[in-house]
């Protein structure tokens, strides 16, 4: 090229990236999965991790910002991650979800992650997605403003990352495959952790009980993290206040409590202010349990709140830190309260005309004995097999292609895109249910979605077996949730109580237990996304149900094609 020519197209380059990127860079990592042994309640597990750490790296990039994680499996499952919370416009492929956008990474194999965060901020996380094995594989995944942008609240002095966990003393995979076999409820967990670590109030575990530090006089930002599988965790600080300022990477009109709900897969971002005396404070954790007569882990997990000035318990000064109370374990109405208070920062845009008004039931159920099976396989209920359903369809995953390239490739007979859009039979849901609606129907349907379309769903909680508080989280979607309620949904009486005005947006609605939730969002990224309970117990029975999203009309509109190292099974 002639030097002319080289100088225009240099300058062009500079000035492009210039216009478009506003300093939007590109983060280059590499996830190895691999099992490492890890100690905690005196004994050690070879854990499945990644890099070695547990929990996983914390990412952090500012909004704008292009991530590219190369996952490499080096331990003996099949393995994808999620990046739970993530929009993903047009980069559906990077999901994560097996055999919902992927076949899963093999041992040996690896896959290279590539997506643009766009327009989020807060507290996001990513985990596997693929069997239990998120139980263990697990981080942080924080979005900054743009650089030169600020927080809409006063800029916390220090930012903690707070991820409650949950521990078994056993190999979560084998956990999940007795449940398999016997057909019964997987064991409880034995510990809840913070960081990885289950606290003062277990065996073997007061030497690595984790620090939350602070100082007299500051303001810190805490952003706590469910990502327990299968518990809804309440959350509190002694002494403390803990000012709500955004949840699930949105922001939120700030709100004082003492107490904080997060179901799996939620998020909140806290501040918390240094105005008590500078000692050491317990942060604790434990059980909101909604569903009757289930067992469940009861245990409570602490870390320490403690202020850079207190007295050095090197130098033999040892306080014991105070230990704040929790709410009941069936405390619905805290939980209730807390929700209620959930509001947008201002006026926002939801969609008041519904083109696809859906009307999903969400609950669990019983399988009878399949004829073929021992006794010994049928240990639930009356010699039942645990299962669950969504308007009483138990998702099954395909197996040997995933629904996205299914659709990308015209692959007939993987699914069916008759899911219905209501109740395949009208019943007292949270009532007393007849016996004979107790068990669902297998089938891999989907929801078929126009691009654009505006989408309305309620989601309906049964009492089939138990009522339920569960987590319905959406991919590939950030929705607003305009009401919720106790009982049945009323479209006479409820569509009144619709906040259109201010509601907050999410992507996990904790569905009140013997209740109701409406969501609302706008069908503008193509895809395949899954819905599903993050109850990791409850997808395994088939708490689940796909969006197929349609493309638009031209590129911007349309799913990208897929990456060249997209995982074939
Ligand atoms: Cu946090 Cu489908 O997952």
């Amino acid at each position: 090229m002639e030097p002319l020519k080289t100088i225009f197209l240099a300058l062009f380059v500079v000035l492009a990236s210039a216009l478009y990127s506003t300093n939007a860079k590109t983060q280059e990592h590499e996830f190895v999965i691999q099992a490492t042994p890890v100690k905690r309640l005196c004994s050690t597990h070879s854990t499945i991790t990644v890099n070695g750490q547990f929990p996983g790296p914390t990412l952090e990039v500012n909004n704008g910002d292009t991530l590219v994680v190369k996952v490499t499996n080096k331990a003996r499952y099949n393995v994808t991650i999620h990046w739970h919370g993530i929009r993903q416009m047009r980069t559906g492929w990077a999901d994560g979800p097996e055999f919902v956008t992927q076949c899963p990474i093999r041992p040996g194999e690896s896959y290279t992650y590539r997506f643009t965060i766009q327009g989020q901020e807060g507290t996001l996380w990513w985990h596997a997605h693929s069997s239990w094995l998120r139980a263990t594989v697990y981080g942080a995944l924080i979005i900054h403003p743009r650089e030169g942008e600020a927080y809409p609240f006063p800029k916390p002095k220090r930012e903690t990352p707070i991820l409650l966990g949950e521990w078994w003393d056993a190999n979560p995979i084998d956990v999940l495959r007795q449940a398999t076999q016997t057909g019964a409820a997987p064991n409880i967990s034995d510990a809840y952790t913070i960081n990885g670590q289950p606290g003062d109030l277990y065996k073997c575990s007061s030497q690595d009980t984790t620090v939350v530090p602070i100082d007299s006089g500051e303001t810190n930002l805490l952003r706590v993290i469910n990502a327990a599988p299968n518990q809804p965790l309440f959350f509190t600080v002694a002494n403390h206040k803990l000012t709500v300022v955004g949840a699930d990477a949105s922001y939120l009109k700030p709100f004082t409590t003492s107490v904080i709900m997060l179901g799996p897969g939620q998020t909140t971002d806290v501040l918390i202010q240094g105005d008590q005396p500078p000692t050491r404070y317990y942060v604790a954790a434990r059980a909101y349990q909604s569903a009757q007569n289930a067992p469940f882990d009861n245990t409570t997990t602490t870390a320490i709140l403690e202020y850079k000035s207190a007295p050095c318990p090197a130098k033999g000064v040892s306080i014991k830190p105070l230990m704040p109370s929790l709410p009941a374990y069936n405390d619905t109405n805290t939980v209730t309260a807390f929700s209620k208070s959930f509001r947008s920062p201002r006026k926002v845009e939801v969609p008041a005309e519904i083109d696809d008004n859906l009307f999903f039931t969400i609950g669990l159920g019983l399988n009878n004995c399949p004829p073929n099976f021992s006794p010994n396989q049928c240990q639930g209920p009356n010699g039942t097999r645990f299962t669950a359903s969504m308007n009483n369809v138990s998702f099954v995953l395909p197996n040997n292609v995933s629904i996205l390239q299914a659709h990308h490739l015209g692959v007939q007979g993987v699914f069916t895109t008759d899911f219905p859009t209501q109740p395949p039979l009208q019943f007292d849901y949270t009532g007393n249910v007849s016996r004979s609606l107790w068990q669902p129907v297998p089938g891999t349907k989907v929801t078929k979605l126009k691009f654009g379309s505006r989408v309305q769903i309620v989601l309906q909680d049964t009492s089939i077996v138990t009522p339920e508080n569960h987590p319905i989280h959406l991919h590939g979607y950030d929705f607003y949730i305009v009401a919720e309620g106790f009982g049945n949904f009323d479209p006479k009486k409820d569509t009144s109580k619709f906040n259109l005005v201010d509601p907050p947006m999410r992507n996990t609605v904790a569905v009140p237990v013997k209740g109701w939730a409406v969501i609302r969002f706008v069908a503008d990224n193509p895809g395949a996304w899954i819905m599903h309970c993050h109850l990791d117990v409850h997808i395994g029975w088939g708490l689940a149900t796909v969006l197929l999203v349609d493309n638009g009309v031209g590129l911007l509109q349309s799913i990208e094609p897929p990456p060249e190292d997209l995982p074939l099974c």
